[in-house]
């Protein structure tokens, strides 16, 4: 695994951004795995600044994102469709057609992740994943737990994200109970991963995952098995 240690959140967010502008110019039809939640934030805001800037370009890019709440509408304004449409895809030049994020209201979820995970297959694979990590070390929505899943699927979300992430809602009770989402193989079967993380808050999962040592009580260690992960920090979530 790469480490590369920033300085700040700014600069953090301008090496991740240049590492996805470097696989656009290399690779225009590139298939990108992408996140949601506040660490890839100022990341989308880089790109859209070199897409503006006619420095790269998302019209024959596909993406994949990870995870969606369950159930929520995609025109929900805590949707993570609706993130990712406002942070990314409505200011940059792709085809919103070659877009996808788990169908947060799917009848049936178990058939959605396989048909999810067949459409990754079927586009070629994920070049490029992005990835942040939650305070438990969770990925995508794979929460700690003895076992995982390694297909997309549906699954609940441990009391401490539902309160972490309740600072996007009104009320902590307004957050989903639950998540479709890819699944440990999902993610690693990507070619490439960037990991962003910032801030104190993180310091613990970091310290995890440079202990060397993997357990599915952190799922962010499992990373130590891929091949070709960089993990992008700052200094607080670096040194705590
Ligand atoms: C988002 C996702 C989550 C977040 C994680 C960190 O699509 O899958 O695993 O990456 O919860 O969230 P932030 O960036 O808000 O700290």
């Amino acid at each position: 695994m790469k480490i590369v240690v920033c300085e700040n959140y700014e600069e953090m967010s301008k090496v991740g951004a240049g590492i996805i502008a470097d696989l656009l110019k290399a690779k225009p039809d590139c298939i990108l795995g992408l996140a949601t939640g506040s660490t890839p934030v100022g990341m989308y805001k880089e790109l859209t600044k070199m897409n503006k800037a006619g420095e790269i370009t998302f019209k024959n890019v596909t993406s994949f994102n990870l995870d969606e709440y369950y159930p929520l509408a995609p025109t929900h304004d805590q949707s993570y469709r609706y993130f990712m449409n406002t942070n990314l895809f409505d200011n940059v030049d792709i085809d919103k057609a070659n877009t996808n994020v788990p169908d947060g209201l799917a009848e049936d979820p178990a058939a959605m992740g396989e048909a999810y995970d067949a459409a990754i297959e079927a586009a070629g694979g994920i070049d490029l994943q992005v990835l942040g990590l939650g305070p438990n070390g969770h990925i995508a929505f794979n929460e700690p737990e003895e076992e995982l899943y390694a297909g997309t699927h549906l699954t609940g979300l441990t009391e401490s994200t539902i309160k972490a992430n309740s600072r996007f809602f009104e009320s902590i009770d307004d957050v989903p109970t639950q998540a479709v989402t890819m699944g440990i193989g999902s993610i690693m079967k990507a070619k490439k991963i960037i990991v962003l993380a910032s801030g104190k808050g993180k310091h613990a999962v970091i310290e995890k995952i440079m202990s060397g040592r993997i357990t599915t009580m952190c799922p962010g260690t499992l990373l130590l098995a891929h091949a070709d992960v960089t993990l992008i920090v700052d200094k607080d979530a670096y040194e705590g």
